[in-house]
């Protein structure tokens, strides 16, 4: 067993090589190449192994599953959203997935000052790595970003705090020929083309609050699936309505700060149903035909 984290098939569950993971020098991970000026990136080559990356991609794009991603702009990718803070049940796999990549995430994002301040605010120890997870996904949602032909997303450079990690479930010259991850640097260090630096199954982490980045068009033949990854952010508390409301649950709003107390929880469900507000694209109900990987 080469991967870091190992996929029981029977459970649905994802663990941590306990071995593995204490060798790992999170502390120079994140000092000497994700917070490091020059760099902003690091890679965790062989998180998952390659056999269950590439099962991972099938079950995104070669079941039905596949027609359950949403398009939010003509130009842009499809995307599944997960929100692991709302009344929807998702394949038992996945979740195992997503929080096991915001755990190792922290055992990195522990060394940057925002990681520590939240833990101060919230009161929690930052070694409780995953409970800290079940603070942040209170707060944060997680994504499949599936891009085909074409589809890119425009340069920019997201806010303090925000701290990127990719699973990688493509390849470029395997699922697509052209296109992906371009990270800009100042002065001579060079721009970076980051897919050529990562294969099924890696986790990459990128420090995009301080690196403007992109994702070039990607180009890929008939017989290429295009691009494929799960995105899993950690986004700052403050950054969505305190209450959110899903599709099809319109008297179950849920808190991005814990529980919210009977009266407001009143308050918001008539406020909403009075309103009619529109539920936001990424908390409509993503209803996978398969579950089981
Ligand atoms: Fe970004």
């Amino acid at each position: 067993m080469n991967e870091l984290l190992h996929f029981d098939s029977e459970k649905q569950e994802f663990s941590f090589n306990e071995d593995k993971l204490n060798n790992i020098d999170f502390r120079s991970l994140a000092l000497g190449e994700l917070f490091h000026a020059n760099r902003s990136f690091a890679i965790i080559k062989g998180f998952l192994s390659k056999d269950v990356a590439i099962k991972i991609k099938n079950f995104y794009t070669n079941s039905q599953n596949k027609n359950i991603f949403v398009k939010a702009s003509p130009e842009g990718n499809s995307r599944i959203f997960y929100y692991l803070n709302s009344p929807y049940v998702y394949p038992k796999f996945v979740v195992s997935l997503l929080k096991s990549c915001m755990f190792i995430k922290n055992k990195i994002y522990q060394y940057h000052d925002y990681y520590q301040y939240y833990c101060m605010i919230k009161n929690i120890d930052p070694k409780a790595f995953r409970e800290v997870v079940d603070l942040q996904v209170l707060h944060s949602w997680q994504a499949v970003y599936w891009y085909r032909n074409s589809e890119s997303h425009f340069k920019h450079i997201d806010n303090y705090g925000e701290l990127a990690c990719f699973l990688i479930l493509s390849e470029k010259s395997k699922d697509y020929d052209e296109g992906g991850l371009k990270v800009y640097y100042e002065g001579s260090r060079g721009d970076i083309f980051l897919d050529d630096y990562y294969e099924y199954g890696d986790l990459v982490f990128l420090d995009q609050s301080q690196v403007y980045h992109e994702v070039l068009p990607v180009k890929h033949r008939e017989n290429q699936v295009g691009r494929l990854s799960m995105y899993v952010p950690t986004i700052p508390p403050n950054y969505m309505k305190k209450t959110l409301f899903f599709e099809g649950f319109p008297l179950s709003p849920k808190s991005t700060t814990g529980n919210i107390p009977f009266l407001d929880r009143v308050c918001a469900i008539y406020t909403s149903l009075l309103k009619r507000e529109q539920i936001h694209h990424s908390r409509v109900k993503f209803c996978h035909f398969d579950t089981v990987l």
